[in-house]
């Protein structure tokens, strides 16, 4: 496959992108796609190409609760969202906590997803220690919950979570507030690499600034709703709807996240896709919003108004993600890297509709919130995913997603 008179970040002119075995072959900064003639040609028509973008945090609810969500229907928002790969993580039913969990849902999730994914173990409170010394390098991290959420998944007992950490080699933690710091503490303890899901509070980003500068592997994550969304967005009737842990902050916790996503100290965006259907969000306190497909075209509007470039938008949304969580050939834009690509229309900043909506969920928190861009086209491993097509009508092609190695 050839993608002619792409843009890209690195170079002045537009190039060519030849893919071969799905892998980049080549970035012709020359932009002479007329030598690879007897190819599929894809003209990405001076657009922006970036690499395909990760989503290191998602709730696919499969097995289990499959009619919030399930991996075909969830990837397929992925997709539409620019996104190549995502993480699921463990609160499905049954819980991913033994081997044989892990086992029997890799092989249950085959075949389903429309882009790649891999999964997070999870940490259980009747100590799994010795599965997650079984499953090393079939998994993302262990994730570990320190406050209570969707599932049955807190750990409270001291010497256990201890126990977990030294198993793991990266634990991904569901930490609030003060619990950051407990989390941060376990860690440096057992020399545990730390990656604090969703951080909201601007206190808690003063603790993972700390941390690093003390020299700590300790990486922070925030999700589009603790940027885009504080509590001056709940009216009487969507407040059901906006309930999630973390719950939505204050605008001054949205602006310190801002900052720390531009000084370095927040690493990724993870979207915490947490799909529940609207019935259930209005009969009874659910927690978790669905946002996979709208993640990079909000992220955008951050490129638009300046407050970051498109190189560290794709650095938190792609590169941090594939180095923290050691996923192998992916987040970067270069040869020898898989070919993973999203194509974005940075003229298109049309509003978000209910057409729009992919997840099973069947509702957003962003509609007629303004995208900074388009997802125009989505490339997996050379496979064309997803497709805006001429008629403006979204095409996709299932059957190429397959999970991820780690390094
Ligand atoms: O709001 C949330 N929803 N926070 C979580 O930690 C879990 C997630 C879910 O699975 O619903
Ligand atoms: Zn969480
Ligand atoms: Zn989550």
């Amino acid at each position: 496959m050839i993608i002619k008179n792409a843009k890209i970040i690195n170079s002045q002119k537009p190039v060519s992108i030849i893919i071969e075995n799905e892998k980049i072959k080549k970035i012709d900064l020359e932009n002479d796609f007329e030598k690879y003639k007897d190819n599929e040609i894809i003209d990405a028509n001076y657009n922006y190409v970036i690499a395909g973008i990760i989503d290191p945090h998602t709730h696919m609810r499969d097995p289990g609760l499959t009619h919030k969500e399930d991996f075909n229907s969830g990837s397929k928002a992925a997709a539409r969202g620019g996104i190549t790969t995502f993480l699921d993580m463990p609160n499905t039913i049954p819980n991913t906590i033994t081997k044989e969990n892990l086992i029997q849902k890799k092989s249950m999730m085959a075949g389903k997803s429309y882009v790649d994914y891999g999964f997070h173990f999870g940490g259980s409170k009747t100590d799994n220690s010795e599965d997650i010394k079984l499953i090393k390098n079939e998994a993302a991290s262990t994730k570990i919950f320190l406050n209570a959420s969707t599932g049955n998944m807190l750990i409270e007992d001291d010497k256990i979570l201890e126990k977990l950490f030294e198993a793991s080699k990266i634990v991904s933690v569901h930490a609030e507030d003060k619990m950051v710091d407990k989390a941060t503490k376990i860690a440096k303890r057992t020399g545990t690499t730390l990656y604090l899901c969703h951080l909201s509070l601007a206190s808690e980003i003063d603790l993972l600034k700390r941390a690093k500068d003390s020299g700590m592997k300790i990486y922070g994550e925030a999700t589009p709703h603790h940027l885009f969304l504080n509590t001056e967005n709940i009216n009487e009737k969507n407040k059901m709807l906006l309930r999630m842990k973390p719950e939505l902050k204050e605008k001054i916790d949205n602006e310190a996240l801002w900052k720390a996503i531009k000084d370095g100290t927040i690493d990724t965006i993870g979207t915490d896709h947490a799909p529940h259907l609207l019935k259930e969000k209005l009969e009874k306190l659910t927690f978790g919003i669905p946002s996979i497909e709208h993640s990079l075209e909000l992220m955008l509007k951050k490129v638009k108004d300046s407050t970051i470039d498109l190189k560290l938008l794709t650095k938190i949304m792609s590169e941090n993600s594939a180095k923290i969580f050691g996923i192998k050939n992916k987040g970067i834009l270069k040869e020898g890297y898989d070919g993973d690509l999203a194509i974005i229309d940075l003229n298109n900043e049309s509003e978000i509709r209910e057409e729009d909506i992919i997840t099973k969920a069947a509702w957003s928190p962003y509609i007629k919130f303004k995208r900074g861009g388009r997802v125009i086209m989505t490339i997996l491993r050379g496979n064309i995913v997803y497709k805006y097509d001429l008629n403006n009508e979204d095409i996709f092609y299932s059957g190429f997603g397959k999970e991820v190695f780690y390094y």
